[in-house]
């Protein structure tokens, strides 16, 4: 299976025909919420926005966002739900369609960089020095990637053949005099159920 943009473009025109109020209702992503609710808003990066319910969350929360998705579906209806939610919510984000496996933030330009669940096509140590590139000193680099084995029993999960940011990849790629790690640990996943999610917060030193 390539996880390529055709493979999310039809996923998500079929997921948005066929289910649309459930997308629109997605809940904002655990992880997120429990680690960045405390940080001062800013400027953020939401990188493989899909359904924006993120984007619209951190924006509720004061943050200004720019949303990167390369599937233009998944744009069309986040931006649309954001508009429903009016100029003051709307006005707050920039939508870009773009390739984050070559998609390059801004140097040092945002509080905040996101990327959760991300199917990375090349390095995953590439892909997170090039999202980290993009936060600023004193800013805050959150990747979350679906672990693809269950680390209780050992058996492959859903996730197990993609390949998305872990623990030791992101740790190895982040320069320890330029990262602080406030987190690098697996949880287990707040929304599935089931499996294991490796989360990554990095503070950039200042
Ligand atoms: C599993 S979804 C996650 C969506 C959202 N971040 C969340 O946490 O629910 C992965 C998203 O990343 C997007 N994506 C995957 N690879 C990408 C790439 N190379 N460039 C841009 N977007 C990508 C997909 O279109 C999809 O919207």
């Amino acid at each position: 299976m390539t996880y390529d943009r055709s493979y999310w473009e039809e996923l998500w025109a079929r997921t948005l025909r066929e289910h649309p109020d459930k997308v629109a209702q997605h809940p904002p992503n655990a992880h997120l919420v429990a680690e960045v609710a405390r940080l001062n808003p800013g400027r953020a990066l939401d990188a493989g926005c899909g359904h924006g319910a993120e984007t619209r969350w951190l924006v509720a929360q004061g943050w200004e966002v720019t949303a990167v998705d390369f599937s233009a579906s998944a744009l069309a209806h986040a931006m649309t739900t954001a508009e429903a939610l009016g100029p003051e919510i709307a006005e707050r984000i920039t939508w870009v369609e773009g390739d984050l496996a070559v998609w390059t933030p801004p140097p040092a330009h945002f509080d905040l960089v996101v990327c959760l669940y991300v199917h990375v096509a090349g390095s995953v140590g590439e892909m997170v020095r090039r999202m980290a590139s993009g936060v600023a000193p004193g800013g805050a680099l959150l990747m979350v990637g679906h672990c693809p084995v269950d680390p209780a029993t050992g058996a492959p999960t859903a996730a197990s053949g993609q390949v998305q940011v872990s623990v030791e990849s992101a740790v190895a790629a982040l320069d320890p005099g330029e990262w602080e790690l406030v987190v690098a640990g697996e949880r287990p996943r707040a929304v599935a159920g089931t499996g294991v999610d490796a989360v990554i917060l990095g503070r950039r030193r200042g």
